[in-house]
């Protein structure tokens, strides 16, 4: 496999870069603090494209491929993780579920709105009973007429608040198990859907996360994506490729703390010399570039696999195991390299700590990513 990067991914990695050091960098602390993302920033994120990389020219996106996505996932999350989770879910779990599964009519009114990021989306899987055991869901859609019936409670809910568009699965037969479940479109704004409680997080504290409540809201039959039944089979499907985006956040994590750890080695003196002289703190700073770069391959690999067509269910799987376990340690190491600066929040590692621990869960736990790539090897 030739992980060479093209000159257009060099193109795409310097402008992701220069948007998360010049635009992301300067106040991220302060949206960390005040758990609020700038609403000007993601709308130079849209305009900029990052919103809807891999969507097709034809729907408004940036038709790239996903090693472009990973590469710009990878940047921003150096710096902004929440702002990366925003793009990721954006990109990976609505805009591209949408544009393979949607009808023409669902692009041209939503995906088009989406990939533009004039509409933000939202990805509505979890219930407060019901994470990993996913078909243990209890949001039901009855069918009346034209239309269903939503009723129901998703929890966890990134972009919970500021996305205009949802897609909400549900049961709709509930006595055919996991073939009984739709995934419908449904509209911000619709009767009998509100938005609830805000989550108050550990990391990742500028993306918003949401209770999100469905009483009686009326969705069109036009809006349920895909056949009857499809809806489960959509949302493991739009995971799979989701995991390698999340993946990519872990990596970027990593990457940025290393960097700041190694400016920092080379910068903070004791007993006569810079840090880094010391034998402990180089094996720290070696072992933290070697796993990095070995969740790299992981992650690169997993987007290769995508875009040659080929199955990546468990090349995804691995990839956000092991980069999450990475980010993890890589960001723990960062924080002790920092020593007592390292614990403050001027210093953006205790951040970056705080913001890695979520990549171990969202999207799947990492005891889910093994049970995933367990079946893949056992069937
Ligand atoms: N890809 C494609 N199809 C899959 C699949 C995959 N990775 N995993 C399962 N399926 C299919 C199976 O083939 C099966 O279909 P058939 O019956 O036609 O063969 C069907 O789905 C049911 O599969 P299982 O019997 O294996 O289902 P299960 O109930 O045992 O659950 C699971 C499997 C892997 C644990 C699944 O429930 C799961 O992935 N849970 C984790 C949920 C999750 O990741 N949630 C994330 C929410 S979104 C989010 O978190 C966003 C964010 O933070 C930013
Ligand atoms: P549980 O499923 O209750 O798991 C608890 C523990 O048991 C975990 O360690 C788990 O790994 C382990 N466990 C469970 N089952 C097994 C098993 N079979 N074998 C071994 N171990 C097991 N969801 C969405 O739908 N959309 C979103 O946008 C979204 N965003 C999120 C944002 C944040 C900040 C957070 C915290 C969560 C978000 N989620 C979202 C939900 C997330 O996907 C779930 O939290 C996650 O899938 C785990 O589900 P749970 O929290 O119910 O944990």
């Amino acid at each position: 496999m030739d992980f060479e990067l093209s000159e257009e991914h060099l193109a795409v990695q310097e402008a992701a870069k220069d948007f998360a050091q010049n635009e992301l960098l300067p106040g991220v602390i302060e949206r960390d603090n005040e758990q609020k993302f700038d609403p000007v920033l993601l709308r130079k994120m849209g305009e900029l494209g990052f919103l809807g990389m891999m969507v097709s020219p034809e729907y408004g996106g940036g038709g790239m491929d996903t090693l472009s996505y990973v590469i710009a996932m990878e940047e921003l999350s150096k710096v902004d993780a929440s702002a990366s989770v925003i793009m990721s879910v954006n990109n990976s779990l609505v805009c591209w579920g949408m544009e393979t599964y949607g009808t023409d009519a669902q692009k041209e009114k939503y995906l088009t709105q989406l990939a533009a990021g004039k509409y933000i989306g939202a990805f509505c899987l979890s219930e407060p009973q019901a994470g990993s055991d996913a078909t243990s869901q209890h949001t039901t859609a009855k069918e009346e007429g034209d239309h269903y019936l939503l009723n129901g409670t998703k929890n966890w809910i990134t972009n919970g608040n500021s996305s205009s568009v949802c897609l909400v699965i549900a049961h709709t037969h509930r006595e055919k198990g996991h073939k009984g479940i739709n995934v419908f479109i449904v509209e911000k704004g619709w009767e009998g859907f509100s938005v609830g409680k805000k989550e108050d997080k550990m990391g990742i504290r500028a993306s918003d996360t949401h209770t999100l409540m469905f009483t009686d809201v009326k969705v069109p039959k036009e809006n349920r994506i895909g056949e009857d039944g499809f809806g489960f089979k959509f949302a493991m499907s739009t995971l799979n490729g989701g995991r390698i985006g999340i993946a990519a956040q872990a990596l970027g994590i990593a990457s940025g703390a290393f960097e700041l750890s190694l400016k920092y080695a080379q910068e903070r003196k004791t007993f006569g010399k810079p840090i880094s002289e010391h034998q402990a703190i180089q094996f720290k700073l070696s072992e933290m570039d070697t796993r990095i770069e070995a969740a790299r391959l992981l992650v690169y690999k997993a987007a290769r696999l995508k875009d040659q067509g080929k199955d990546y269910i468990k090349a995804a799987a691995m990839a956000k195991l092991y980069a999450s376990d990475v980010a993890m340690w890589v960001t723990t190491e960062a924080v002790q390299i920092h020593g007592g600066y390292g614990y403050v929040r001027e210093y953006h590692v205790e951040r970056l700590m705080r913001d890695a621990k979520i990549t171990q869960i969202y999207e799947g736990t990492s005891e889910i990513q093994k049970l995933v790539i367990a079946r893949e090897l056992l069937k």
